[in-house]
């Protein structure tokens, strides 16, 4: 009763209705409508539009009204003032366009679907725009960059199979001593690319040193994170619209089970507390050996950079042209042109790592926004390392800590924005939210759980070196059986930003400085209890032998994964629907196809590149040795 009291005061009081029961939930027209495709372009010279109206009314209009407030309440509603159709010319509108080239198209479309909707609802309707029109046997134009991919691609596999080739011969006709005369200089990196071996190196799990044996537990943290980042994406399946029950999609936001997926876009976090952590507590082992200056700086860095780029930029090449093939259906230049034009506009911010501050790039690859992040964190964090080897390491720690929390809660101030990213239902229709742009994905804005992996790397490097036991009491395994629980209760604190009314200033201000912060000190926490095995059931799990394959494959996974959702978004030729069972089996489905196309890319690309590196530097490392 209470309940009811208060959303009647709501209503009363800002003009937003929070809910609508069914019966006046119909009087809008649908927001989504889409005449069947198929049938439509088969006679010839016929022509299938896909549209977008604006509804409106001339003279004051009680559903007008209504439209507008229900839309009001954006962070669980759509904007109904706006409908989009998909419209068979030929079938709905021969009365009003003749000829299907003439320039009268616009105005005869307009003109059209206002006659429909106003003998249905009593409201008239405004052509905004035609996103484009589809006619039958349209040409497909291959140009240069289609080529391009194909020949990188054959080029790939030709390698594959001599280094194969290679191998084998080498194996089946030499003896182990002869053979090593062989392996040098063009043969070795040539060798780099037998997929036997590679094959090992994926299939191996055992590990030399026996503190990076202690990481163990990081791969099945990193595969079970892998797990869940996806749902987030596979979620535009029936968030983007296009689906015959958007209702379903509006209430879901109310029920808990969406607020743990809609809030979770948070757990990217733990991937910069690990890459942190790994970055540090690497660089003071290999400092054991080698001394790490300012001269060794470019090696890390190309390092790094060497083993990450050739992936990622063969997904981009596929993405900017055969993407473009692989379907069609009223949908499809909706949902994957768009994809490939920015790919291919943008592709040297992505090759660069620096998409993520490129606003106007909106739709391509936009998951590795996490990427160019996790690269910028990197420089600047090896940088930090090396300037502050001998001093100050805790003042500039402190100082850049400070900055980190500052900077998003500047960013919600200067730009009056949510707190954290609030999965709108009109952010999955537009795919714009400012929240998201110029918060959520910058660097400096996700640099605190990178300084937290930081300084985690360096006090579990030291800890163990000098066998401090810190985490003896008891209480420590007692907190261990807390981390689960606290990182879900964090999630959840996130659905209170979904109120009608926005919360205050200071309140998304705090929230946003500190939430990332949180986490990441949860985080570091788990992987402390790894590193110096606080609690053994959980760090069992987490070292199963079954993890460490998929956590290697889940770099290329996560690249491919998004075009798996592009294509069944563009393919679609009818409505989707919402359920939750559906988003369960898409997701399940999409990660299947995404780690077995993963293994391909893995074998082929990622490791054989990685390993070219690592014969590169570990010949020039021999030779300077024998210089000295
Ligand atoms: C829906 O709400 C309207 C107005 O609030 C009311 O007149 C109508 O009876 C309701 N319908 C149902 C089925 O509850
Ligand atoms: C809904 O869309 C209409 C038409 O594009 C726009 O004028 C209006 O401001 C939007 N409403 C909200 C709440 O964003
Ligand atoms: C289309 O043709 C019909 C007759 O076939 C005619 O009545 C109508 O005015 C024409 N419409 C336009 C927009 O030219
Ligand atoms: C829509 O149709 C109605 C009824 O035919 C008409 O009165 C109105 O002017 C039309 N509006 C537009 C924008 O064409």
């Amino acid at each position: 009763m209470l309940y009811l009291l208060f959303f009647v005061v709501v209503k009363e009081c800002f003009a937003i209705i929070t809910h609508l029961n069914d019966t006046e939930y119909r009087r809008m027209p649908p927001l989504f409508e889409l005449d069947d495709y198929g049938t439509c372009l088969r006679k010839s010279n016929s022509l299938y539009c896909l549209a977008r109206l604006d509804l409106f009314a001339d003279s004051p209009n009680d559903l007008v009204t209504m439209i507008k407030e229900y839309s009001e309440y954006t962070e669980r509603h759509y904007n109904h003032s706006y409908i989009e159709r998909g419209v068979c010319v030929a079938k709905q509108c021969q009365k009003y366009i003749n000829n299907t080239n003439s320039n009268t198209l616009n105005g005869g479309l307009e003109a059209c679907l206002n006659q429909t909707i106003w003998n249905k609802y009593g409201l008239q309707a405004k052509l905004a725009h035609i996103f484009y029109c589809n006619q039958k046997d349209e040409i497909i134009e291959y140009d240069w960059s289609d080529w391009l991919f194909g020949g990188i691609l054959v080029v790939l596999v030709s390698i594959n199979i001599i280094g194969s080739c290679c191998d084998f011969m080498l194996e089946k006709y030499f003896h182990n001593k002869e053979r090593d005369k062989y392996i040098n200089g063009i043969c070795n990196i040539i060798l780099c690319f037998s997929l036997r071996r590679n094959w090992e190196c994926l299939s191996s799990i055992k590990v030399k040193d026996s503190r990076l044996a202690r990481l163990k537990g990081l791969h099945g943290l990193r595969a079970l994170i892998s797990f869940f980042i996806p749902l987030a994406h596979v979620m535009w399946l029936i968030g983007t619209g296009f689906t015959d029950n958007p209702q379903e999609f509006e209430k879901g936001s109310e029920s808990s089970h969406y607020q743990l997926i809609f809030n979770g876009m948070m757990i990217v976090q733990i991937f910069f507390v690990m890459s942190g952590f790994l970055m540090v507590y690497n660089l003071e082992i290999l400092s054991e050996t080698v001394p790490i200056t300012w001269s060794m700086w470019p090696t890390i860095f190309i390092n790094r950079f060497w083993r990450l780029t050739p992936a990622n930029a063969l997904v981009i090449l596929f993405t900017a042209t055969w993407l473009r093939y692989l379907g069609s259906g009223p949908l499809w230049k909706l949902y994957v042109s768009g994809v490939v034009s920015d790919c291919r506009q943008y592709w040297w911010a992505h090759i660069f790592y620096i998409n993520n501050y490129v606003p106007d790039d909106k739709a391509c690859a936009v998951h590795t926004w996490h990427l160019a992040t996790d690269m910028q964190l990197f420089v600047l964090g090896s940088i930090v390392y090396i300037a502050t080897k001998s001093r100050e390491r805790g003042f500039v720690i402190s100082l850049l800590l400070l900055f980190s929390m500052a900077a998003p809660a500047l960013h919600v101030w200067f730009q009056d924005l949510d707190a954290l990213v609030l999965l709108k239902p009109e952010f999955y229709r537009s795919f714009w939210n400012d929240t998201y742009r110029y918060l959520h994905v910058f660097g400096h804005n996700n640099l605190s759980c990178f300084i937290i992996g930081m300084v985690t790397g360096y006090f579990a490097y030291n800890w163990q070196k000098n066998r401090v036991e810190v985490f003896k009491h008891k209480i420590w395994q007692y907190l261990t059986w807390c981390v689960i629980p606290g990182i879900v209760g964090l999630i959840f604190t996130g659905s209170v930003f979904y109120s009608e009314r926005r919360l205050s200033l200071v309140i998304r201000m705090t929230y946003a400085a500190t939430h990332r912060a949180i986490l990441g000190v949860i985080t570091a926490f788990i992987i402390l209890g790894l590193v110096f095995k606080i609690e053994h059931k959980q760090r069992r799990v987490l070292e199963c032998d079954c993890w460490v394959v998929l956590s290697k494959l889940s770099y290329c996974a996560y690249l491919l994964h998004l075009n798996i959702v592009h294509i069944l978004l563009g393919a679609r030729t009818q409505l989707g629907h919402v359920s939750f069972f559906y988003v369960i089996i898409n997701h399940l489905g999409i990660l299947t196809l995404s780690y077995l196309a993963a293994i391909p890319l893995f074998l082929m690309v990622e490791i054989p590149f990685n390993r070219v590196i690592k014969t590169l530097f570990q010949d020039t490392m021999v030779t300077n040795k024998k210089k000295l």
